[in-house]
């Protein structure tokens, strides 16, 4: 473990920044902060690199990763040509929590990370740890969430150890990640913008730059065929089965009387503003309504800490689907297999 979570001087490179880019330009796998959740790194021009990071997750291979870059130079060098939409949205949004589908240049980077496809996922963390690793590295870096496969993805260094340890050369901590949900991927390739996974980056924000943006079948999330092949995957889902209830504190309140007369445990998943109208045997604040930035926030923590407990079942709050309500939501349906009960 790198610790390096309190930045005086963004000028200065770290020897601990040093050492992780030399494990990387070694063909090693090391995990690090951005601003949306940790990644899992690795050189993506360099394919036993790349091996690394599915056999360390336990990934689908035919799953494309990310490359994370820390300049334009290096997002040109691996894409082209730059459809003029993304030229806008890269000026606009970079560095930040959004991932441009782009038309790959050939031989630029690995085929096990775009899986064989014609276009690559292309991101500038807002991260100055990670932009200072993919400078001292001289590498555009693959990275997946540095969890493993199925489990909700790491906002903190202890997330990514309590997943990785053991299975990668090292994890830069740099405390806990800032919007905790993934970035926005959005597919450039063709004629429409299109949102294949809603994040940091929210829909209102994109059309206010570039206009009419559509969004992947079943609202970015994983029906029909996938664009983003990431989507077809069973996502994290908690150990106990997790319903989202879309309706009053009293309605579900209701379910968790139900469910304990049945002699279920019961944990119920919440809201600053919410927690104290349930009577329920574990009950988890995740963030404000107020304030939808701090649900994002706190959202994999809170699901991982259910895992934690022994409840046989979780009831969850709904979110408006507005702005980050959009990402907060698409991965509760995810961590919730789809199931909602509207009362
Ligand atoms: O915030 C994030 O994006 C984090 C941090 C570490 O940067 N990374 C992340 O990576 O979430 P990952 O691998 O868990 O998700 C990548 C998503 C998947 O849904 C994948 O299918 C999609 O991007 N993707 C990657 N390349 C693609 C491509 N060429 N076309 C369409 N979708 C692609
Ligand atoms: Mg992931």
């Amino acid at each position: 473990v790198w610790i390096v979570d309190n930045i005086v001087d963004k000028q200065q490179v770290y020897p601990q920044i040093r050492e992780a880019a030399e494990w990387l330009r070694a063909g090693e796998v090391v995990a690090f902060p951005t601003e949306t959740v940790y990644g899992l790194g690795a050189d993506a021009a360099n394919t036993a690199a790349v091996e690394k990071i599915f056999e360390a997750k336990g990934r689908p291979s035919d799953n494309p990763l990310i490359v994370h870059v820390a300049s334009r130079a290096q997002a040109e060098a691996v894409a082209t040509p730059l459809p003029p939409v993304a030229e806008t949205l890269m000026e606009r949004f970079w560095p930040g929590p959004l991932t441009l589908v782009l038309p790959k240049r050939a031989g630029a980077v690995s085929e096990r990370v775009t899986a064989g496809l014609p276009t690559v996922a292309v991101r500038m963390p807002d991260h100055p740890l990670a932009l200072a690793l993919i400078e001292a590295s001289g590498l555009a870096l693959a990275a997946p969430s540095a969890n493993r496969s199925g489990r909700p993805s790491p906002t903190t260094a202890a997330h990514v150890l309590a997943d990785l340890n053991g299975r990668i050369a090292g994890v830069i901590d740099g405390g806990p990640t800032g919007i905790g949900v993934e970035s926005t991927v959005l597919d450039c390739s063709g004629d429409v913008p299109v949102i294949l996974r809603p994040g940091g980056v929210t829909k209102e924000m994109l059309s206010e730059v570039i206009g009419h943006v559509a969004e992947a079948a079943g609202g970015g999330d994983e029906q029909a065929a996938p664009k983003a092949p990431g989507m077809k995957y069973t996502h994290y889902a908690p150990k106990a089965p997790l319903w989202i209830v879309a309706g009053p504190p009293a309605f579900l309140q209701q379910l968790v009387d139900e469910s304990r007369a049945e002699g279920k445990t019961v944990g119920v998943l919440t809201t600053e503003e919410n927690k104290d109208r349930y009577a329920a045997d574990v009950v988890l604040p995740c963030g404000t309504r107020r304030e939808l930035t701090t649900v994002a926030h706190r959202l994999y923590d809170t699901l991982r800490r259910f895992d934690e407990t022994n409840v046989d079942l979780i009831y969850s709050e709904a979110f408006p689907e507005e702005g980050l309500g959009a990402a907060i939501m698409n991965r509760l349906r995810k961590a919730a297999g789809g199931r909602v009960i509207s009362g």
